[in-house]
């Protein structure tokens, strides 16, 4: 079978057979180095790395937990000959008890109780996202010390809101009466890289760090669709803003796609409100044809929606500074995916169909801050957790990664979402009418529904060619690489939900392998799989390893008792998230 999945795909490289364990695996012919983890020195003055002696002031210099989104923005060769480039790195969330000695194991409920406000302050300054520089000489790629573009972003980094929704009432807080500077941006998952060399970073879970109930807030059920308050972190115990009862309006200046010009690390980073204000994803895209940029997101949570954000503007190719705010204007629509095959993008445009005042839009700032209830007004499709979405740009088609959803119920299965009680997640393929990422119309086909295929009742529909290293579930990331070959990075697998920790995989879209995967890369137990992006000559892939070590099938993991120490392996350092540089033994691209 492995055979057969070489000949049928663009994936030539022997298969990775490793099982679950404590440490990393790529397949056989590649190298897999850690570039840098939690901890590690990103701006001058960064003391090294002592978990049991751990500041907010350190931890505000060094690179933060949970690293997500990878982006490389390529800086041409050195005087050297090194390549080097710009890394950015999103840092979604936290693990107290991974990071912080003595914490109770249990399951967080306004987070752990020894939560001092210096905890939470190093917390507040672990999240948000990092940019570094780094070269690739004859050591692999490392980190370049003192570069001018090294910049640390946390919960606490001023941040602007620009776009339709800025000033909104519901956007002016005690600290903001104008509603238009935010501190910090909170759950960064995925996100992209545009064309004119910015960083988009998206928030994600941001109602995890309100505490408080609803009772008595306006907007009760914007809030409740949002669950919030999470009641899941401290952070209210030491910063009124994150008190919904005290601030109820800070948390509607979360939920954004946050644009940074990681060359000027002076520059304030925006929350682009046009494009909407929902549990997003990530934000890739592409240029098209007609020059507009157009950006896809998914909005992760059971049952929610696939957007897409279309600029007025055509991006200025020659000028990269006159794009600066060209993600201010433009059209947010939402996915509507019909039974035979065919779908449509609804617009979320104040005044049109049902978004009327007499439906509780009265100008575009409601429908983007409440762009899920707009969408829902619109009919759009209810899906099973979109994250990832990417364009592969030699074929014009777009992947949808659908992590999961257990709760979705026989009578509310649709062709999109063509499984009840889907523990293992899919993939759609959306192929726009006549190559128009702007247009209305695209038809849709389910590349692969995940899970063992062997297991009639899973309902896997892997090509048969798929060996049983091969196949996998809940895809979460991908990329694209610059051969048009698709990876999908996973968020879920544990060896008691599918006996393989989670990875990479590489997945054939065309020719008569469709459907066909191979394993790849895998995390160590415990760990989410990813970043994955590739630098423009396919030479690197970097993934990123998030939470390695946290508790899953039963096993309780706590930083005094971890199940890794992932990558240190030392006595007394707990495992580290770190992002991971992946080239070809003796060069060339990955994967092949
Ligand atoms: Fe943070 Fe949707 O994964
Ligand atoms: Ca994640
Ligand atoms: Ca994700
Ligand atoms: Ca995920």
């Amino acid at each position: 079978r492995a055979e057969a999945a070489d000949e049928l795909t663009r994936f030539p490289f022997p298969e990775l057979t490793a099982a679950p364990d404590a440490t990393i695996h790529v397949a056989e012919g590649h190298e897999a180095k850690v570039l840098i983890s939690w901890g590690d020195p990103v701006l001058p003055g960064a003391p090294a790395f002592d978990p049991k002696a751990q500041t907010a002031a350190a931890q505000a210099l060094q690179f933060g937990y949970n690293n997500d989104f990878v982006g490389f923005i390529p800086l041409g060769d050195g005087p050297d000959g090194a390549a080097r480039g710009l890394l950015v790195v999103n840092h979604e969330y936290t693990n107290e008890e991974l990071m912080f000695p003595g914490m109770v194991p249990q399951t967080p409920k306004n987070g752990f109780s020894g939560m001092t406000r210096e905890l939470v302050d190093i917390e507040m300054a672990a999240h948000g996202g990092a940019v570094i520089e780094i070269r690739r000489g004859a050591e692999g790629w490392q980190v370049v010390p003192g570069s001018k573009y090294a910049r640390r972003i946390t919960a606490e980094t001023p941040m602007a809101l620009a776009g339709p929704a800025a000033g909104d009432a519901r956007l002016k807080t005690h600290a903001d009466p104008d509603g238009l500077s935010v501190k910090g941006m909170l759950n960064n998952c995925a996100g992209g890289i545009t064309p004119w060399g910015t960083w988009l970073t998206c928030e994600e879970n941001f109602n995890y760090y309100f505490s408080g109930t609803r009772e008595g807030l306006p907007d009760a059920e914007a809030l409740k669709r949002f669950g919030l308050p999470g009641n899941a972190f401290a952070w209210a115990r030491h910063h009124d803003r994150f008190d919904m009862q005290k601030e109820p309006n800070e948390a509607n200046r979360f939920g954004w796609v946050v644009e940074i010009d990681p060359f000027d690390p002076a520059s304030t980073p925006r929350k682009r409100t046009a494009m909407g204000r929902f549990k997003h994803e990530g934000a890739a895209g592409i240029v098209n044809a007609d020059g507009r940029y157009v950006a896809y997101q998914g909005d992760d949570q059971k049952m929610e929606h696939v957007y897409r954000f279309v600029t007025d503007a055509r991006v200025d190719r020659a000028d990269a500074a006159a794009n600066r705010d060209i993600l201010d204007a433009g059209t947010l629509a939402v996915a509507v995916f019909h039974a035979d095959g065919s779908g449509e993008w609804r617009p979320l445009v104040q005044g049109e169909g049902p978004l009327t005042p007499e439906k509780g839009f009265a100008t575009q700032a409601d429908v983007l801050i409440h762009a899920r209830l707009a969408a829902s007004a619109l009919g759009a499709t209810r899906m099973d957790r979109p994250e990832d979405v990417e364009v592969n740009p030699q074929t014009g088609k777009v992947y949808v990664m659908l992590t999961a959803n257990d709760t979705r119920t026989e009578a509310e299965v649709d062709g999109a979402n063509p499984r009840a009680k889907n523990a293992f997640g899919h993939i759609v393929e959306i192929t726009p009418k006549d190559g128009d990422h702007a247009g209305r119309a695209f038809t849709w086909e389910v590349l692969v529904r995940c899970g063992d295929p062997r297991v009639a009742e899973v309902g896997a529909t892997f090509s048969p060619a798929t060996s049983a290293h091969g196949w996998f579930a809940n895809p979460d990331n991908c990329a694209v690489d610059h051969q048009g070959r698709l990876w999908v990075a996973t968020d879920g697998n544990s060896h008691a939900s599918t006996g393989r920790t989670d990875g990479v995989w590489g997945v054939e879209t065309e020719g008569p392998g469709r459907g066909t995967a191979k394993r790849f890369f895998s995390v160590p137990i415990g760990a989410e799989m990813c970043g994955p992006y590739f630098t423009p000559d396919d030479a690197t892939f970097f993934v990123a390893v998030q939470h390695p070590g946290e508790s899953e099938d039963g096993r309780v993991s706590s930083f005094d008792d971890p199940s890794t120490r992932w990558p240190d392996f030392e006595d007394g350092m707990p495992p580290r998230p770190s992002v991971v540089a992946i080239t070809r033994i003796g060069g060339g691209k990955v994967g092949t």
